[in-house]
């Protein structure tokens, strides 16, 4: 299956959907379509990218079920917003997105990566996770961070914070670790700083702890 269609499957039905960052806009297209939404906003920086999504939207844009908006983040979403998705950018892109307007009510994030800032910023702001995992398309890997912002709290161990609390137990994410370590074991056999290789060499090892199961 290929990354969209995975990511579909984590959205839930809702009233108001947004589709922030929508470029091609093919996830509002399948909350549109299997009425999965009865309303949704699609948005982008891009005013180029957001066209696409506009021609592949116009009819449920006609009808008035679906709005475009040409901005940054969720400047032009509403904060009422029932689930809203972010997908395909990078996660430090992702927390500056929420940083400057809120996070919202209920959320799905695929963030391409740097996860952990993510996973960070929800938890420290109150955020529930509900599903903190990985999949993947049969290529790569992809985290996904589904939550509600409930207020509350949540107490992850720095492997969970790394990793998501779900891939920790997922046969997909001992596969993606398995690969990074070996990435990692690759690149050791260059020339490099001593101090680069000691830091190299501790990531393998907590690596490898966490793939073995001492480490939580
Ligand atoms: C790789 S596409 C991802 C499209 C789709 N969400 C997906 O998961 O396939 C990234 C899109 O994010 C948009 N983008 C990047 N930064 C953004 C921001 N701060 N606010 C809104 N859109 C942004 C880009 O213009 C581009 O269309």
């Amino acid at each position: 299956m290929d990354r969209i269609s995975i990511l579909c499957i984590y959205l839930d039905k809702c009233s108001t959907f947004a589709d922030v960052a929508c470029d091609h806009g093919y996830c509002a297209q399948y909350m549109l379509e299997n009425n999965m939404c009865e309303s949704a906003v699609i948005s982008d920086i891009s005013d180029k990218c957001l066209k696409k999504a506009e021609t592949l939207l116009s009819e449920y844009i006609k009808k008035g079920v679906c709005r475009a908006v040409c901005c940054d983040g969720l400047e032009g979403v509403d904060g009422q917003t029932e689930q809203i998705l972010i997908a395909g950018i990078g996660g430090e892109e992702i927390v500056k997105i929420l940083k400057n307007a809120f996070i919202p009510k209920a959320f799905v994030f695929q963030p391409m990566k740097n996860a952990e800032v993510v996973r960070e910023y929800l938890i420290e702001n109150g955020c529930a996770l509900t599903v903190d995992g990985i999949f993947t398309d049969g290529k790569n890997y992809y985290f996904i961070i589904k939550g509600k912002n409930c207020g509350g709290e949540q107490t992850y161990t720095k492997a969970e914070l790394l990793y998501g609390r779900d891939s920790l137990k997922s046969p997909v994410f001992k596969n993606y670790l398995k690969e990074q370590i070996e990435k990692k074991r690759a690149y050791l056999m260059r020339d490099m700083t001593d101090e680069h290789r000691k830091r190299l060499e501790a990531d393998v090892s907590f690596m490898q702890g966490v793939l073995n199961g001492e480490i939580d």
